[in-house]
This record gives structure tokens, C-alpha cells and sequence, in this order.
């Protein structure tokens, strides 16, 4: 497997992260992302927002789990604030925000959640985890190609999404009271298998486009 890129910044955080993660985003996602700019832009405000959301629905669910509700409302509050950053992003950069079909991604995740407890509840934290750490990946991978205002936004966002990911686990591990390392590793494969296959639209969790060949350098 080729190196992760890597900048100066959290580089304990995103080795973690290239640890969980079974597979490194593939560069024509990258030249795709390059291509699609205001689709990434909008696809990443809708991803803040149904994180928010996410977060929201298993407070409701698990209000019995006190840290859980600490950790998942202060999740939703930042995620909240990260769907107010890229909606002024986009306002400046004169991207309308609208409706967007979603990525088969979280679906193909979600379609393997137990439905009795707690294993519902665990795999949707591991599910948490997964995502909250491929966005991170994907953030950090994508920075070096952008313009100044975006990477540095993108990069502003790594911290956060990684101590999300970290939240997600650890709720997992404790609400499960056994190991789950084998529920993670379905998972991982999952996973995998979703930023790895051919896709036919792009999205911010999207695959690899059959389109787009052509490797890209960081600006
Ligand atoms: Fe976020
Ligand atoms: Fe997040």
C-alpha cells in the first residue's frame, strides 16, 4: 500500500486513523473531488448536518447512557458549527446549497446493524467511528490539492473529526463489555469494499468514479 500523506499537524491522531481505516482513499477519488468542487462542497454540508442528526437520534434512543448523551451532544453542537462554516464557504464562493441524492455509503453500512440490543446500539457506534474516521482521512488526504481557504478549513476540521471517531469507539467498547474486534473487522471489510469499488456518482464518501483515471499531484 502507498504511504498516507501526511502534514505537520495531528500526525498521532491520523496514524490511529490509518490504522483503523482498512484502506487509503484512492487518488482518482481525489482528481474526481478536484473536479466536483461544488458537489463536494454541498455533499459535505448535508454529511455535518446528518451527523448532527445521527448524534441527535441516539440521545433520544439511549437516554439512560449518560455518557453517551455528554459525548453525543457535544458531537452534534460541533458538527452543527462545521455545517454553518461550509454553508458560509459556499455563500462566498457562490455555491447554492440544495438537495442531493446520498452516497450508497452509509446505507451500505447501516443495511449490516443488528436490530436487538445492545447489538443495534453497538454497531451504530462502530458504523460512527468508521465514518467519523474516513471523513478525517479524506479531509487530510484532500487538503494539499485545494486553494489556501479550503485547506485550511478542511484541515481546522481534522481534530474534531478525530476525537469523534475516538468518542464512537470507546462508546462501542464500553456499552459492549465484551471485545467487539470482530465486529470491527466486518466492518473495516465493508467498508473497504465501498471507497474501494467503482462508483457512478461522486459524493464526499463516495467511490472511486469510472470516469476519472488520470493521477493528480498536491498544488
Ligand atoms: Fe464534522
Ligand atoms: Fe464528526
Amino acid at each position: 500500500m502507498a504511504p498516507f500523506k501526511q502534514g505537520a499537524f495531528f500526525v498521532r491522531e491520523l496514524d490511529q486513523i490509518h490504522a483503523f481505516l482498512g484502506c487509503e482513499t484512492p487518488s482518482e477519488w481525489i482528481e474526481a473531488a478536484l473536479q466536483n468542487q461544488a458537489i463536494l462542497l454541498i455533499d459535505h454540508a448535508h454529511c455535518e448536518k446528518k451527523a448532527a442528526s445521527t448524534a441527535m437520534r441516539l440521545m433520544f434512543r439511549y437516554v439512560e447512557r449518560i455518557d453517551l448523551l455528554n459525548k453525543m451532544s457535544r458531537l452534534a453542537r460541533e458538527e452543527l458549527i462545521h455545517f454553518e462554516q461550509v454553508l458560509d464557504i459556499m455563500q462566498r464562493r457562490g455555491v447554492v446549497y440544495d438537495h442531493l441524492s446520498p452516497s450508497r455509503y452509509a446505507q451500505g453500512l447501516r443495511q449490516f446493524v443488528r436490530t436487538s440490543e445492545p447489538g443495534h446500539l453497538i454497531d451504530v457506534l462502530i458504523i460512527g467511528a468508521f465514518i467519523e474516521a474516513r471523513s478525517c482521512e479524506r479531509f487530510a488526504k484532500l487538503a494539499p490539492y485545494l486553494d489556501e481557504e479550503l485547506a485550511k478549513f478542511y484541515r481546522s476540521l481534522l481534530k474534531s473529526e478525530a476525537r469523534h471517531y475516538q468518542d464512537y469507539l470507546g462508546l462501542a467498547e464500553t456499552y459492549a463489555g465484551e471485545p467487539i474486534d470482530e465486529r470491527i473487522e466486518f466492518f473495516r471489510q465493508q467498508e473497504v469494499e465501498l471507497i474501494q469499488r467503482e462508483d457512478d456518482c461522486f459524493r464526499f464518501h463516495s467511490g472511486p468514479l469510472a470516469s476519472v483515471a488520470s493521477p493528480v499531484s498536491p498544488a
